[in-house]
């Protein structure tokens, strides 16, 4: 047996590490937009050796960055190193632009990591005046004030008995101007937040911290997370008040998410919540965050009534939903993601049309977040590219492809040959240099 074909389902086939490495060898098919100048980088875990094959789980496994410098059309260099950070684990989740400063983020207690367009990690601390650097892989940026909102966590609090998560705003300097701290005494799992023009959600859903949940259960494997489905937890979203800081509780369905697609208030004043559902996830028998499939769906929280109606809107599984960058807490009409499951379809899901529109890889090619990037002469939310990386399992190798987002379901306008794979991994983002 290959040791690419591990029982645990996070290091078998393309979820196995790669080594570090950089190419300026790029083979590109078709035409890359010109206006693409800048860099693609994408953030997922890449365990070191020695790996524990039954205890691994990806949320724990060291943080990689791939990334993919373009110019006017060129492609100028790839290459993939491990974060590493001054303050101790490299965060492997997520890598985005706040102000002038590109940042490397995971949830749970560990501190971004600041690197510069070269991807060289600085030995600089993230957020002057914060005295925890905890934060969040999923901030919410609003695009008016530069201001970045987010919900943390802690384990190292949780451990502490401390059933807490932190509303935290950075301002668009990246200094931190509040962390006010809201009680949840479960000490729920809190992957993901989002804004709209008043509120910032907060998701107290019913996977909450529990230490050590696996040491009983030594038949299975697939790794170790130390949060579990908790049936006596109330499921609610917090409206919390921007300014005022009062949060209203609204009782929703019982479910999970890892990711919204994006939120707002409409006109009257009723907050819609788009996200990919799950039902139930992070059973003790069943650890693997992929025990049911999520669907696009839609809550409509009432800050009054305290009511919230729910809607499914495709009945096809799908994750690592996106939307255009700039529309944090704005009404969106367009919504990306990639089909959960067999992991080749990107979907473009339009929400006042209420239909899906698909973009078929193919049978042998699995992709990874499609992420949008808009134009910088945009006449309309969809005028821009999806791009994302795309495995091939017959020649073991990735591309990065580029897809004309108002046709999505054509042929990609241009893909560029990696000299490797990509393993699976979780979110990248565009840094604009031009
Ligand atoms: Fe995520």
């Amino acid at each position: 047996m290959s040791k690419r074909d591990s029982e645990n389902k996070f290091l078998s086939g393309n979820w196995y590490p790669v080594e570090e490495s950089s190419s300026t060898e790029l083979n590109i098919s078709g035409e890359l937009p010109k206006e693409l100048t800048g860099l693609f980088l994408r953030n997922g875990p890449n365990p070191k050796e020695p790996i524990n094959h039954k205890n691994y789980h990806p949320f724990f496994g060291d943080g990689m960055i791939h990334g993919i410098r373009l110019d006017e059309g060129k492609a100028l260099w790839y290459k993939n190193k491990y974060v590493t950070s001054p303050l101790g684990f490299g965060p492997n989740t997520h890598v985005l632009i706040h102000g002038e400063k590109i940042y490397a983020l995971v949830e749970g207690g560990s501190a971004p990591v600041i690197l510069d367009s070269e991807m060289n990690f600085l030995d600089e601390e993230p957020f002057p005046a914060a005295e925890n650097k905890r934060f969040t892989a999923h901030p919410k940026i609003d695009s008016e004030t530069g201001e970045m909102h987010a919900i943390s966590y802690d384990f190292g609090e949780y451990v502490n008995g401390l059933g807490q998560v932190h509303y935290v705003t950075i301002d668009k300097n990246g200094k931190l101007v509040k962390d006010h701290v809201i009680e949840l005494p479960s000490r729920p799992m809190v992957h993901d937040c989002a804004i709209t023009k008043n509120y910032v959600l907060v998701f107290d859903l019913p996977v909450t911290f529990n230490l050590g949940r696996r040491e009983a259960d030594k038949n299975s494997t697939g790794g170790d997370y130390p949060v579990i489905w908790n049936e006596k937890h109330l499921p609610r979203v917090g409206l919390q008040n921007k300014k005022t800081d009062e949060i209203t509780w609204i009782e929703v369905n019982p479910g999970f998410l890892f990711h919204i697609v994006n939120s707002y208030e409409d006109e009257k004043g009723l907050v819609i919540l788009d996200f990919c559902r799950y039902e139930r996830l992070f059973d003790f028998e069943n650890p693997l965050p992929m025990g049911n499939k999520p669907y696009l769906t839609r809550w409509t929280l009432d800050p009054l009534k305290k009511t919230c109606v729910e809607e499914m809107l495709d009945d096809r599984s799908m994750e690592f939903s996106r939307v255009h960058p700039d529309y944090d807490g704005k009404k969106h009409r367009f919504g990306y993601l990639l089909n959960d499951g067999k992991l080749n379809n990107y979907f473009k899901h339009d929400f006042d049309e209420k239909k899906t529109i698909t973009h078929d890889f193919g049978p042998f090619k699995q992709a990874a977040e499609p992420v949008f990037i808009p134009k910088k002469n945009a006449k309309s939310e969809d005028d821009g590219f999806v791009v994302g990386f795309v495995y091939d399992k017959q020649t073991d190798l990735s591309d990065f492809v580029v897809l004309d987002a108002q046709n999505f379901s054509d042929e990609p306008l241009a893909k560029i040959s990696l000299p490797q794979r990509v393993p699976f991994g979780f979110h990248g983002s565009w840094i604009n240099l031009s």
